[in-house]
């Protein structure tokens, strides 16, 4: 089968060649099943993520042996199953995400780590859904518990996580103040009918903010969705209000900020840490509740995933260049098989 290969860590946007850190193999074996209730899926969509890009640069928090195959989360068709599985059969449509894995034409997972994409919803949709949306779901629902007027700063919110951080808190009723680069990022957003857009290539988050939330008679931000770091975390910190909620989900600005703790006593700040895919070892009901509610959501239309660039598994390179050179306005996806929705931007 074809799959991407990191044979050593770099820069995945240097053209593909024998020497280059991301490579092309269409000899790579097909998965076999490992269990009797393990399932292996033909995949049809694969989502790139931050993290995805730092595995390769060897950034990220987690390693992996070379030579891996990089990838996590997925949609596809239910290709074989062992000889246990319940939930599923041959020719279902699934989505899902691993550690490592899923920029290749197959996969093996177990049945229960499997979700069924609902009637209605596109499959290359649903493979650009789990890391981002499950993310922000878990962050905004069950740890900042988002509920209705409260007031939400969305930093870097026309990426990946950004972006449904910003529907996601749309649907909790939240006022949505969005921060991102660039006037074609800023229509996007306020096509989506966020509140407030942050324009960063012309102005600052702190006057831009003050100045929304005093012609709204608003108090300051209720929780902050930090994927970004450094100075507009730094920024942000001064609009939130007394009991505010930070959730600190990344650093794509390659900054870790500083909170300084002795303001958080005073104003009664709680800072959440939030790594998902530890959800999967120590509240595995928590992700499995929450994946299934999104999945519902956009089979009913409350969610409309944006994906702005797809490649071939053989132009893994563009892609990663589209997440680097931040152009991505939500998801960037490697489809595989259906060549006629495949478009690229740059
Ligand atoms: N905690 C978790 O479980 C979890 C899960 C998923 C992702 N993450 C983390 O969240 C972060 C964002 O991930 P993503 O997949 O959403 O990435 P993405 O799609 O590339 O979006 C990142 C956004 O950050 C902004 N940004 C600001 N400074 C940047 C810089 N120097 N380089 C690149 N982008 C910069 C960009 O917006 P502008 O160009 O508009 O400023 C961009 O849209 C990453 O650090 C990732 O590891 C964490």
């Amino acid at each position: 089968m074809e799959a991407l290969l990191c044979k050593s860590l770099g820069d995945p946007t240097e053209p593909i060649s024998l020497t280059s850190p991301i490579s092309i193999s269409r000899t790579h074996p097909i998965p076999k099943l490992n269990s009797p209730t393990s399932i292996r899926i033909r995949v049809k969509a694969t989502s790139l993520n931050y993290a995805n890009y730092l595995q390769i640069l060897g950034k990220y928090q987690e390693k992996f042996p070379l030579p891996f195959v990089p990838g996590s989360d997925y949609s596809g068709v239910v290709d074989a199953i062992g000889n246990k599985v319940t939930k599923f059969k041959v020719g279902d449509k699934v989505c899902s995400f691993a550690a490592t894995g899923s920029f290749a034409q197959f996969i093996v997972a177990d049945e229960n780590d499997l979700f069924l994409v609902p009637d209605g919803c596109d499959l290359l949709t649903a493979g650009a859904l789990p890391v981002a949306y499950g993310t922000s779901h878990v962050a905004l629902v069950h740890r900042a518990q988002l509920s209705p007027g409260q007031v939400l700063l969305v930093l870097g919110a026309a990426g990946g996580v950004g972006l449904s951080a910003v529907q996601i808190g749309k649907v909790c009723g939240a006022i949505v103040i969005a921060v991102a680069r660039g006037a074609e990022k800023v229509q996007f957003l306020m096509s989506l009918g966020v509140d407030h857009v942050v324009d960063l290539s012309k102005d600052t988050i702190t006057e831009s903010v003050k100045e929304f939330l005093k012609a709204r008679k608003l108090k300051g931000v209720d929780v902050l969705y930090d994927p970004v770091g450094g100075k507009p975390t730094k920024e942000s910190m001064k609009l939130l209000k007394w009991g505010a909620k930070i959730l600190v989900i990344g650093f794509a600005s390659g900054e870790i900020p500083v909170v300084p703790v002795n303001i958080a006593l005073v104003k009664n700040w709680t800072i959440h840490g939030l790594y998902w895919g530890s959800y999967k070892i120590h509240k595995p009901d928590v992700l499995e509740d929450s994946l299934k509610e999104l999945l519902s959501w956009l089979a009913r239309g409350l969610i409309t995933l944006n994906i702005s660039h797809t490649y071939r598994l053989s132009e893994a390179n563009l892609a990663f260049a589209a997440i680097k050179e931040r152009k991505a306005i939500g998801k960037v996806m490697i489809a595989f098989d259906d060549h006629s929705t495949v478009r690229s931007k740059i």
